[in-house]
């Protein structure tokens, strides 16, 4: 075992204890929901407010690594259970769009490689297509939204829903998914991540020619700064395209997103704010953000140097460290694992919470770094 992980090896196994033992009444507990938040400790259902809602598939994934790490059953049936409260909305076509992949890919695509469901391999590749339908082939970008509006938009959270169409290309022997994913992928290494290793959020591209029209602030403090949310999906969903392709731009993209990630999460003690370029007061936290970057490092190690692996080990090992001390709640009586996520940066036009809040993807990447901590071996992406 790698020296870093033996020496946390202790913290590592008391905060898998101490999440296990709260995840099998949580799992019972919301067996028939599609968590995002809690109200009063208790777990909100979107499958009955907005079956659509682009994080639903979250529950789904978190049941199946939890189901991974434990073969208890009670987890499996769960996360099944999720897959058919989404079946839902795949049958009215219920705001499908550039999220697929996060909404299916952790659900049905996680079910057909761990079980090798067939009707599960038939949900995933029939919203790859629906992704896949979304390429504009003149401008080169996997449109996002379907509001009015987002025409031409293209957003870096859309990195993380190109394993969706690797995994089609994959199963079907046929490159054509994984084409448009990489001609994503290069876009957004041209237009999205910026010299210095910071990320556009929103870009709006000229539909014939792909060129940028115009850069939006999105969910950041504004259009130069640095939304670290998305930030971690460049990090991440840049690792996930080299894993799948080998093409060392995307590991490059990876480290230069990851580096610029690390000099700025030292700041604030590991835990990252909505933004690194946003006033430093007041000080509004992400543990979404955190989360994700701490699982991505943990993958981005495998494919650097053995001397710069254990630099991400160590950055990945301070963050998860710190959303432990600052904003894990273990009490089993409570739904929620992780606390202080956010999700935006507020303007002041903004009624309703949007900082500071437990957020169910926050849960899904800690759970997914410390199982990776510990050894599991099935990469959810
Ligand atoms: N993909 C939307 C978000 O990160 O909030």
């Amino acid at each position: 075992m790698n020296n870093l992980i033996t020496k946390n090896e202790e913290w590592i196994n008391s905060v898998w204890v101490k999440i296990e033992k709260k995840m099998e009444k949580v799992a019972v507990r919301s067996f028939d929901k599609l968590p995002y938040t809690t109200s009063d400790g208790v777990h909100d259902d979107r499958s009955k407010d907005d079956p659509g809602w682009w994080t639903n598939g979250f529950w789904g994934g978190m049941m199946w690594l939890m189901y991974l790490s434990t073969k208890n059953d009670v987890y499996m049936s769960t996360a099944i259970r999720s897959e058919e409260k989404l079946d839902e909305v795949l049958k009215n076509f219920l705001r499908i769009d550039h999220d697929a992949g996060f909404m299916w890919h952790l659900t049905s695509g996680a079910n057909y490689r761990i079980t090798g469901d067939k009707k599960a391999f038939n949900t995933n590749m029939t919203v790859a297509a629906a992704l896949a339908s979304r390429y504009n082939i003149d401008a080169g970008y996997i449109r996002a939204w379907n509001f009015e509006n987002t025409e031409g938009i293209s957003i870096i959270d859309c990195m993380m829903n190109l394993p969706l169409l690797y995994w089609a290309s994959e199963e079907i022997g046929d490159d054509r998914y994984k084409k448009i994913a990489m001609a994503h992928a290069d876009m957004a290494i041209k237009d999205h991540i910026r010299p210095d290793g910071s990320v556009n959020h929103i870009v709006r591209h000229d539909d014939d020619t792909g060129e940028i029209i115009e850069i939006q602030a999105g969910q950041g403090y504004s259009e130069t700064s640095c939304w670290t949310r998305g930030l971690a999906w460049a990090i991440y969903g840049s690792v996930i395209s080299y894993v799948h392709t080998k093409e060392k731009r995307y590991l490059d993209a990876a480290i230069k997103c990851a580096n610029f990630f690390i000099a700025n999460v030292i700041r604030t003690d590991y835990l990252p704010p909505i933004d690194f370029r946003s006033p430093v007061e007041p000080l509004y936290y992400d543990s979404t953000a955190g989360a994700c970057v701490a699982s991505a490092l943990l993958e981005l190690a495998k494919f650097v140097s053995e001397a710069e692996a254990e630099n991400y080990r160590d950055a990945s090992i301070k963050m998860l460290r710190a959303i432990d001390e600052k904003c894990a709640n273990y009490d089993e009586n409570i739904d929620h694992l992780v606390d202080l996520g956010s999700e935006r940066y507020p303007s002041p036009e903004t009624t309703k919470k949007v900082v500071e809040f437990p957020i169910i993807y926050a849960d899904y990447y800690y759970i997914e770094a410390i199982c990776k901590l510990r050894g599991l071996d099935f990469f959810m992406w």
